[in-house]
């Protein structure tokens, strides 16, 4: 797998799951939050950029369950929810998502920094 030139191999990213009441409570998005949790410890690399952050809700309930690769800057707080800005203008959303295509999210998008165009949606 080849990286994008462009991103710095310490972009950090916040793998943001939605934790709302129906990608939380409907499509129990706790575990998928916890499988990519997994996923990421297995790999150092990943380990010690991409974290996993709950977010409260997407505005796209039928389509859950949602989340969002967000890649931080240097001063962003990967507690912080995105702002409006962040999520129209970088291409990270990814409705619909299953453990497997969660593991696709952090392993090629996590390492590469593109988004994976057969899953990614505009916000
Ligand atoms: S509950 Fe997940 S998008 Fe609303």
């Amino acid at each position: 797998m080849t990286q994008d030139a462009s991103r710095p191999r310490s972009q950090r990213f916040s793998l943001k799951i939605c934790d709302g009441p129906s990608c939380g409570l409907s499509h129990d998005s706790d575990r998928l939050a916890e499988h990519a949790r997994e996923v990421i410890a297995r790999d150092p690399e990943l380990a010690s950029r991409v974290s996993v952050d709950a977010l409260s809700c997407f505005g796209r309930c039928d389509e859950g369950p949602n989340c969002f690769l967000q890649a931080l800057g240097p001063h962003d707080d990967p507690d912080d929810e995105p702002g409006p800005e962040v999520l129209e203008t970088q291409r990270g959303f990814y409705p619909g998502v299953d453990r497997d295509s969660l593991t696709r999210i952090v392993t090629e998008h996590g390492r590469t920094g593109r988004p994976i165009e057969a899953l990614v949606d505009d916000y």
